[in-house]
């Protein structure tokens, strides 16, 4: 696994490091405010799970899975719900947190399917941004951080399902992809 990598991007120590500065933030802006954490899966997993441990406020979660159809390193933006949520969320302060926004073609989608419920509010965590790829006017709230356009792989993210159990951000080598 580890020799499909070219390089590491973002290192663990790192990756916490920063999760630790996004809990505190959304701590802060979320205080006395009703949060549901909603984290797409499968690719915000890790995320998600690390993330919510460093928010220290009485928050409730919720996962969707949601499918982009396309070929493994492009997506078309046509998103399938694969699993909705739980519970209603009419009133509440949705945080959406995602893996990495490339396009912004499934955010856009889940932002407005969620805003047509009447939540409270709706606002987005991704922990990388590609803001190079962009087609869709999406600023996401909360950044982790912005990775150039290459395909990146670990900590959830993944290529073709494999690679989410990297414990750091790689780049994958394009001989793995590119046949
Ligand atoms: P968007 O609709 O183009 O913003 O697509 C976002 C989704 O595409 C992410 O949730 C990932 O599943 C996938 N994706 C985009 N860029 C990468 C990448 O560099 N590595 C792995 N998956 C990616
Ligand atoms: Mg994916």
């Amino acid at each position: 696994m580890i020799n499909d990598i070219a390089r590491t991007l973002i290192t663990e120590e790192q990756l916490s490091v920063k999760i630790k500065q996004l809990g505190e933030k959304i701590t802060t802006d979320y205080t006395d405010k009703d949060l549901l954490v909603i984290g797409i899966l499968k690719g915000s997993s890790l995320f998600m799970s690390d993330l919510i441990r460093k928010i220290k406020l009485p928050i409730t979660i919720d996962f969707m899975i949601v499918s982009s159809y396309g070929d493994s390193t492009e997506t078309s933006g046509i998103v399938k719900i694969l699993k909705d949520l739980d519970k209603n969320v009419e009133g509440k302060h949705i945080l959406i947190v995602e893996d990495i926004i490339d396009t912004g073609l499934t955010l856009k989608y889940l932002q407005e399917l969620l805003q047509s419920r009447n939540p409270a509010s709706v606002k987005v965590c991704t922990l990388l941004d590609k803001p190079s790829k962009r087609k869709q006017n999406i600023k996401p709230d909360y950044v982790g951080f912005e990775v150039p356009d290459e395909f990146v792989v670990g900590y959830g993210v993944d290529y073709a399902e494999k690679y989410r159990n990297l414990p750091f951000i790689g780049v994958l080598k394009s001989s793995v992809y590119k046949v």
